[in-house]
C-alpha cells in the first residue's frame, strides 16, 4: 500500500524534522516500510502473522539490527494472538514454534535473538492465555520504546565527538530505516547537523544490497543534510587526500572485548581509518552488546545468496557460472576501533572494562533479559 510519493514524504519531513517509522504495530498487525523499494517507491507493508514478520526480515524489507530486533518481536506478538489454544501450555508450545522460525531468519544481529528472548520471557509468570498475550505485547512495545530513546541519547552523546566542519564517512544505513526512529551512527550526523555543525557525509553506496546509496542517501536528503555518494572502493583514496575527518559506523553485535560485526567492508574502513589516522567511531544501543560472546571469532556471521552479488536491478552483472561469495558481515577488532558511543556513555580502550560499566549502566532501568 503506497501512502505517499517520496518527494511529499521528503517535504514533509524537513517540515517537521520527523523521521521514518520503519516498524509499527498497529493493533493487529505490523506496519513496515518495505526497504527494498526505497529510494524510488515508499510502500508500507503489512505484516499479519509471524511468517509474513520472518519473510520480511530475510528479504530485507525491513532490516538493521535495532529494527529487526523490534519487528521480531512483534512477530511474536503476532503469534500469540493468533494461537487457538486455551490453556497455556500449548499457547507455549505456538509460541516456540514463531521463536524458532523467526530465530533462523537473520543470526548476526543480536538485537533480533534478544528481543525474542525478551517477549518470550515476559510470559513466562502469565496466569492464563489472555494474560500472557498481555505481556508479550507490553515487552515488545518496551524493547521498541528503549530502541527510540536509545537513539536520541546515543545522538546527544556522539554529536560531541563530531568536529565542524567535518567530513564524516559512514558505512551500510544506520538512520531510522534501520532502526525504530533516528538511528545510531545516523542518529549521530543528525543531531549534529541539527546542532548547528558544518557536515558533509561521504555515504559508501554498500555493496551488494546499495543500502548506503538507497537508503542513507535518502535519509540524508530528508534532513537537507549534504551528502555525496560513493563507490565503495573509494573511501581510502579519499582518505589519503584528506576528505575524511571522521568514520561513523553502527554494529549488529558487539562482543564482551568489543569486537564489532557490522556490514561487510565495515572492517576494511577500520583498517584503513588507521592507517590514516582517522578517529573510527561506533555507535550502537548497549542492547546490541553481547555479553555471552567474549570475543569476535564466536560471533555468527551471515552469508546470504551468491545471487544478490551477480544480479543488480534486475541485470545479470557476473557470469551465471562465476562462484561468488556473498558475506553480509565482517568483524572489526577491536583494536581498530577509537571509542564506542552507547546510550549510557561512551565506551574507550580497553573495552572489556569500559563496555561492562555501561552495560551495567542499562540494567534496572530497561528490558531485562
Ligand atoms: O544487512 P543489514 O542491512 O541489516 O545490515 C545493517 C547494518 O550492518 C547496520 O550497520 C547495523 O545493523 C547497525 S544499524 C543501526
Amino acid at each position: 500500500m503506497s501512502l505517499m510519493q517520496p518527494g511529499d514524504i521528503i517535504q514533509t519531513c524537513l517540515r517537521t524534522r520527523e523521521v521514518m517509522k520503519s516498524v509499527e504495530w498497529l493493533g493487529d498487525r505490523v506496519r513496515i516500510i518495505d526497504q527494498t523499494q526505497l529510494p524510488t517507491h515508499l510502500i508500507y507493508v503489512d505484516c499479519w502473522t509471524p511468517e509474513d514478520v520472518a519473510e520480511a526480515i530475510v528479504a530485507l524489507r525491513v532490516r538493521g539490527a535495532p529494527a529487526i530486533g523490534v519487528a521480531a518481536g512483534y512477530g511474536l506478538v503476532l503469534a500469540g494472538q493468533h494461537s487457538r489454544a486455551v490453556d497455556l501450555g500449548s499457547w507455549w508450545g505456538d509460541l516456540d514454534r514463531a521463536v524458532d522460525l523467526l530465530r533462523r531468519t537473520r543470526p548476526t544481529a543480536v538485537n533480533l535473538a534478544r528481543a525474542l528472548d525478551v517477549v518470550r520471557a515476559a510470559t513466562n509468570l502469565a496466569t492464563d492465555v489472555e494474560d500472557a498475550k498481555r505481556r508479550a505485547l507490553e515487552a515488545a512495545h518496551a524493547i521498541c520504546e528503549e530502541d527510540r530513546q536509545a537513539n536520541r541519547r546515543m545522538g546527544d552523546i556522539g554529536a560531541d565527538l563530531i568536529p565542524s566542519p567535518a567530513n564524516v564517512l559512514t558505512h551500510c544505513n544506520t538512520g531510522s530505516l534501520a532502526t525504530v526512529d533516528f538511528g545510531t551512527a545516523l542518529g549521530v550526523i543528525r543531531t549534529a547537523h541539527r546542532r548547528g555543525k558544518t557536515i558533509h557525509v561521504w555515504v559508501d553506496e554498500t555493496r551488494p544490497a546499495l543500502q548506503g546509496a538507497r537508503l542513507t542517501a535518502w535519509e540524508l536528503l530528508m534532513e537537507g543534510i549534504r551528502h555525496t555518494v560513493i563507490a565503495d572502493g573509494a573511501a581510502g583514496f579519499l582518505m589519503k587526500r584528506g576528505l575524511v575527518d571522521v568514520v561513523l559506523v553502527g554494529a549488529d553485535r558487539v562482543a564482551v572485548n568489543g569486537d564489532v560485526a557490522n556490514k561487510v567492508g565495515t572492517y576494511s574502513l577500520a583498517v584503513l581509518a588507521r592507517a590514516h589516522g582517522i578517529p573510527f567511531y561506533v555507535v550502537a544501543p548497549t542492547s546490541t552488546i553481547d555479553v555471552s560472546i567474549p570475543d569476535g571469532s564466536a560471533i555468527p556471521l551471515e552469508e546470504r545468496r551468491p545471487e544478490e552479488i551477480r544480479v543488480l536491478g534486475g541485470t545479470l552483472i557476473a557470469p551465471q557460472e562465476s562462484p561468488a561469495l556473498n558475506l553480509a558481515f565482517d568483524v572489526t577488532p577491536h583494536e581498530l576501533i577509537s571509542a564506542i558511543v552507547t546510550e549510557t556513555g561512551i565506551a574507550r580502550p580497553p573495552y572489556r572494562h569500559s563496555l561492562a560499566e555501561l552495560t551495567l549502566a542499562r540494567t534496572g532501568s530497561s528490558v531485562q533479559e
